[in-house]
């Protein structure tokens, strides 16, 4: 792994990646960050690395066949790690249709620019070799896998069943990958993982959006009965694992990543409230998001035991960790807390 396409790494969970990888691997020659800046890009994410000679920014968009094809020419990539995507379920609910061509035809236009440079004879569909060492991971999420009931959790034998536009978005994108690897044997891997949390977090997502609201003295859109569990990982958490499945993976496999963590919405807001010494009268129960999975809980058996990964943060040191990062950053929140974004939920929710 020595010349890296990092896809959407001025969004949360691939600044944090760009961060860390460039910090534990220095053997690293060159690291490409290709994102379209949407409202959920933010450079300043990525003001730690912007000096490092190693990292280059491009601003473009992974559906741009010739763009994306050029890059692999010039920068001869030998791994893709692949976030960049619409990845906000409520906004997928509203217009679906960006989901579809970002998350599935630009993960197409990823897949085809790394098969011609990678495969020994591109033009012979027959051909199945690839240069050593080549890699492309495609990172996706446990809500492929749609909702469980109170019992039971994610394996990656679990059947394919997405709920939202955004899921079936995700879920066409993994159909691809493994097409490719079926079809091409194009060396991939798929990492699912669970809902991430931790510094960089666009605050429209449940846990950046209480601590804002709970600050500002805002009530806090608790959807239905707050009941609904998600299994939450700290996002160090789940880039310790994707380097583990791009070291140690076995190509064309899935690996599920997840840390054993499962909360109730309302019991993560009210944590939050505690922390931040604000009272519970600021929860207020809102109409319940449209086909909202109940609940997500990944079974991490796989990558803990063949790879030997693990996470290393418990809950409450994240959240700690998290809380203390919101509160000493708040010019970062601020210069988020604008434009697109408060345009989106005064739609959404109307004066909250
Ligand atoms: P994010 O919304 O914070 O960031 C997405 C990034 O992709 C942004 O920088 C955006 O500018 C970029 N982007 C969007 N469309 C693009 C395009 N057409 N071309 C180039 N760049 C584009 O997302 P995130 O929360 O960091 O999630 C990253 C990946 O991880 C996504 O694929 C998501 O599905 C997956 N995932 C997220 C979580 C989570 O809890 N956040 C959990 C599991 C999986
Ligand atoms: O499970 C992995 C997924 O986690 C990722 O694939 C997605 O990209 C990521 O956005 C996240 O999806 P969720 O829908 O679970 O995350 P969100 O933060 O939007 O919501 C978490 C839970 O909190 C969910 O049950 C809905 C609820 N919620 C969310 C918001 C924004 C509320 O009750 N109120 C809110 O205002």
């Amino acid at each position: 792994m020595k010349r890296i396409l990092v896809t959407g790494g001025a969004g949360f969970i691939g600044s944090n990646f760009i961060q860390y990888l460039l910090a534990e691997r220095q053997d690293i020659e060159r690291l490409v960050n290709l994102d379209l800046l949407t409202y959920a890009g933010n450079l300043e994410n990525l003001l730690p690395v912007q000096d490092d000679r190693r990292y280059t920014f491009v601003h473009g968009d992974i559906r741009d066949r010739k763009l994306v094809s050029e890059l692999f020419e010039t920068c001869d990539f030998d791994t893709v790690v692949h976030f960049a995507a619409e990845s906000h379920v409520d906004r997928s609910i509203t217009e679906p249709e960006v989901f579809l061509t970002t998350n599935v035809l630009g993960t197409q236009s990823l897949l085809d620019a790394a098969r011609r440079r990678w495969n020994l004879e591109p033009d012979n569909k027959y051909c199945r070799e690839y240069r050593p060492g080549v890699v492309y991971l495609q990172v996706s999420t446990d809500e492929v896998y749609g909702a469980l009931g109170k019992t039971g959790m994610f394996t990656e034998q679990t059947p394919i069943s997405p709920n939202s536009p955004y899921s079936a978005s995700k879920a066409g994108a993994d159909m691809v990958v493994r097409a490719y690897h079926q079809t091409y044997g194009l060396p991939v891997n798929i990492t699912r993982c669970s809902n991430n949390y931790g510094p960089y977090q666009f605050p429209e997502k449940l846990i950046p959006l209480m601590l804002h609201n709970a600050q500002a003295d805002k009530s806090l859109p608790v959807y239905g009965d707050g009941m609904q569990i998600r299994d939450w990982l700290h996002v160090k958490d789940h880039c310790s694992a994707i380097l583990t499945v791009l070291e140690k993976g076995v190509r064309g496999e899935v690996y599920n990543i997840g840390g054993n963590n499962e909360r109730a919405n309302i019991e993560i807001v009210r944590l939050i409230l505690s922390e931040l010494g604000k009272p519970e009268s600021l929860i207020t129960h809102v109409q319940d998001r449209p086909g909202h999975d109940r609940r997500y809980a990944i079974d991490n058996t796989k990558i803990t035991t063949t790879l030997g990964w693990a996470p290393a943060y418990t809950f409450e040191r994240g959240m700690r960790e998290t809380i203390e990062w919101y509160l000493q950053n708040p010019g970062w929140v601020e210069r988020v807390v604008s434009g697109d974004y408060l345009d989106y939920y005064s739609r959404m929710y109307g004066e909250v």
